[in-house]
């Protein structure tokens, strides 16, 4: 079965969430286990083995420390593919939503007075777009954060059927507590727009002569960013959720200080730890599945080691091609 799976996959690791029995052989690897942390000796990182709705791991991550900057991507609850996995799971939206409280609590509870706070979710077009709207109202009873943006990331590529529109999209919650810093980001997008006059100090400029860059800003829907695909380098065979480098760099480059701290508390890939650590930002960071933990940790040892941002389409886990 094994031979198999590898024989089949373009990547040398299949999808961890559909592949119980590979998940298991991958354990004995992980240095982590439930309830570990790993402190990074270099820059402080960590990264746990924790739940991110039970409010004693998360101050168990955080200690005293409060982040100015949090990026979540939990899960969707929407099934990916064919099926709903143990950390991809399909509860109810009560359930759900009651999740989301707990670790928006518990997120909440680790915040400096002006922090930002950003959310990716998703809308089933199956099940009547839940959860994004159910999140967004629940969201409300949250004195403590004002609603600052809805982001939408257009994907290159979609899915769905011939008998309707093609899904291209990824939604980014953007909220803020007090008020924090904000800096502008551009685009490589050029400026095409001309022709807009305006006279300044007794001057007539056009509009690219006042602007600060020759690119556009990103605006609130970016056109520009990827999603990853098994060719790019950042790719991580096993991981079915990866958010694009570009887009939470982008998030950090505006909402964060070099040497400030970066809370992510569905790991998953690891794209938070990589993008905190291009950018001098510290990290901490969990996964309730202790193989997700390991990732995370192995790919901020090779982006040190070769400056590679992931795997592309080999395996994070060249034991189990020896095991065979
Ligand atoms: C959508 S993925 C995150 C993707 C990530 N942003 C990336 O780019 O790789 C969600 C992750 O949350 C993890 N997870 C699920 N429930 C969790 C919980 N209660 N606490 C912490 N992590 C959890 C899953 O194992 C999965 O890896």
């Amino acid at each position: 079965m094994d031979e198999k799976i590898v024989r089949d996959a373009k990547e040398r690791l299949p999808r961890l969430d559909l592949n119980d029995e590979l998940r298991e052989k991958l354990l004995p690897y992980c240095r982590l286990k439930r309830g570990d942390i790993w402190e990074d000796e270099l820059s402080g990182h960590r990264v746990g083995v924790l739940d991110a709705s039970s409010e004693e791991d998360l101050k168990k991550l955080m200690g005293s420390e409060a982040v100015s900057l949090v990026v979540n991507d939990p899960p969707y609850n929407l099934k990916v593919g064919k099926s709903a996995t143990k950390s991809l799971f399909k509860l109810s939206i009560e359930e759900y939503i009651d999740f989301s409280r707990s670790w928006v609590s518990n997120v909440a509870k680790h915040l400096q007075d002006d922090a930002h706070f950003y959310v990716w979710l998703g809308a089933d077009q199956n099940d009547g777009l839940q959860p994004l709207p159910d999140f967004m109202i629940m969201m409300r009873d949250f004195d403590v954060f004002k609603a600052r943006s809805f982001i939408t990331l257009r994907n290159q590529r979609g899915y769905g059927s011939q008998k309707n529109w093609m899904w291209a999209r990824q939604e980014l919650l953007y909220y803020v507590k007090g008020n924090p810093d904000f800096k502008v980001t551009y685009t490589d997008i050029p400026k095409v727009l001309k022709g807009y006059y305006k006279t300044v100090k007794g001057k007539l400029t056009e509009n690219l002569e006042r602007s600060r860059s020759d690119t556009i800003r990103p605006g609130n829907v970016w056109i520009d960013v990827q999603q990853v695909f098994y060719r790019m380098e950042e790719n991580v065979p096993g991981c079915y959720a990866q958010k694009p480098l570009k887009a939470i760099e982008r998030i950090i480059e505006s909402s964060s200080k070099e040497g400030e701290i970066v809370l992510d508390c569905f790991s998953h890939s690891g794209c938070t730890l990589v993008a905190g650590e291009k950018s001098d930002r510290k990290v901490f960071t969990c996964d309730l599945d202790p193989v997700f933990a390991e990732i995370t940790i192995r790919r901020l040892e090779r982006y040190r080691k070769t400056k590679k941002t992931g795997w592309q389409w080999q395996n994070p886990f060249p034991e189990i091609d020896l095991v065979r």
